[in-house]
């Protein structure tokens, strides 16, 4: 402390901002959005609907909602001439490095998207657009990398089946909507709409108080999520679990590697900055893990080698001195790829989830007319001294 600056590098206790959105208890495990709990609305609610609690403050009425979704439907295709930048990206471009291109290319297509004082109904045409197109551009990166035609959206089906006929459906045969599918994956996204002052969430306020783009801010969102510390950690999850079942099982391994501090090994999908608790969201991914596999008639050696793990962490006093329980990363994966979702699009369907959360966080700080973000600095560089060439030094 130097008087001046309270130090608390990483933000690990410092309130950025106040907020109706979204509220979290870190030691009781509670996650509620607008005062509903993520057990209620998981259950309950659609992602749509959610979507809409998130970024207008309540659930809507039916009314709202068909308007809702039919102004979604009309802004799902983009620009012609996006297809063809995606011809620029290698086959092997991350999708989420792709998608947080195209997001803020998306600023050069809706250029009224830059002023930073157009009216609300010009920024709700900048949500809605959005919400409608980063469906369509996370499918469009996956079909690229695969070098599969990519489908045009198909506005006769709701928001997730649209997203998996793009993702799996081609122009050749028709596409079977799976109901199990649908279901599973919208109360993924639900699961991952918002969560307060997470990294990228911030990292969306931060941008927005330069008065950068909405499409400027969410691609920085996009950016931060994408790191394994954070929503890069499904992808990581699984790759985890992969390296475990190829080493034989052998869980108590990696238990000891994780717990060595001269091993930058860590248990992905372990530990919160918040929850010193269950992460409410990961006990029922849990649940729905079985059923899902269930559903989809899928065995995955990898959730018996995740339970396993779970069990031994839980009960080693490392993980439970440091509070370190299983996160919403640590099963999604397992579902996601049963679902025929390929690993790299993992954290990108953590993106099309977490989209409502930024929207509403940047729409609540840019309406409480929040300041640039500044943060200060304690210096602890060298003092002042002359530059001195060695010529003039003799
Ligand atoms: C998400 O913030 C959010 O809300 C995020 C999120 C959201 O919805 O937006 O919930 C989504 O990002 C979930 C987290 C996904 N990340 C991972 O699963 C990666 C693995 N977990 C960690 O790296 C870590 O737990 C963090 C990043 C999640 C939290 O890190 P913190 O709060 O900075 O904690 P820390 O790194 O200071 O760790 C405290 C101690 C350390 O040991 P000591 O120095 O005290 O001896 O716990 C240890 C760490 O080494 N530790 C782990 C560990 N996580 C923390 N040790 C082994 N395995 C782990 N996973």
């Amino acid at each position: 402390q130097s008087g001046l600056i309270t130090m608390d590098v990483g933000f690990k206790n410092t309130g950025s901002t106040t907020s109706n959105i979204t509220f979290l208890d870190g030691e009781k495990g509670i996650l509620r959005h607008r005062g509903y709990s993520i057990e209620d609305l998981a259950e309950k609610a659609s992602f749509v609907e959610v979507a809409y609690l998130l970024i207008y403050g309540h659930l809507p009425s039916t009314e709202e909602l068909d308007a809702f979704q039919s102004e979604i439907r009309r802004h799902t295709l983009v620009h012609e001439n996006i297809k063809d930048i995606f011809q620029g990206f290698p086959a092997s471009a991350h999708p989420m490095g792709v998608l947080s291109s195209l997001v803020t290319t998306l600023s050069a297509f809706h250029p009224e998207s830059l002023d930073p004082h157009r009216d609300a109904e010009a920024v709700n045409l900048t949500i809605i657009r959005l919400l409608a197109k980063i469906p369509t551009l996370a499918a469009w990166s996956y079909k690229n990398s695969q070098g599969h035609p990519q489908l045009y959206p198909d506005n006769k089906l709701g928001y997730v089946e649209n997203f998996l006929k793009m993702m799996f459906g081609l122009p050749t045969e028709e596409y079977n909507i799976d109901p199990a599918l649908v279901e599973a994956l919208d109360k993924l996204l639900i699961l991952h709409a918002d969560h307060e002052q997470n990294c990228s969430a911030a990292t969306v306020r931060v941008v927005g108080s330069s008065e950068a783009s909405l499409y400027a801010s969410i691609s920085g969102g996009i950016n931060a999520l994408w790191g394994g510390l954070h929503g890069g950690a499904n992808q990581k999850v699984i790759e985890m679990l992969e390296m475990i079942k190829a080493d034989g099982g052998d869980i108590q391994k990696y238990i000891d590697k994780a717990k060595d501090p001269n091993d930058p090994f860590r248990l992905m999908g372990f530990g919160h900055r918040v929850y010193k608790n269950f992460d409410p969201r990961a006990k029922i991914i849990k649940k729905y893990c079985d059923v899902v596999l269930d559903k989809l008639g899928v065995q995955d050696q990898t959730l018996d080698i995740a339970k396993k793990l779970e069990e031994a962490a839980l009960n080693d006093e490392y993980f439970i001195n440091r509070k370190l329980f299983p996160n919403v990363d640590f099963y999604s994966g397992i579902i996601y790829r049963a679902m025929g979702f390929p690993v790299e699009m993992f954290t990108v369907l953590f993106a099309i989830g977490r989209l409502p959360g930024w929207i509403a966080q940047w729409k609540e700080s840019r309406e409480m007319k929040q300041a640039i973000s500044r943060p200060r600095q304690i210096y602890t560089g060298p003092a002042l001294r002359p530059l001195v060439r060695e010529e003039e030094a003799v």
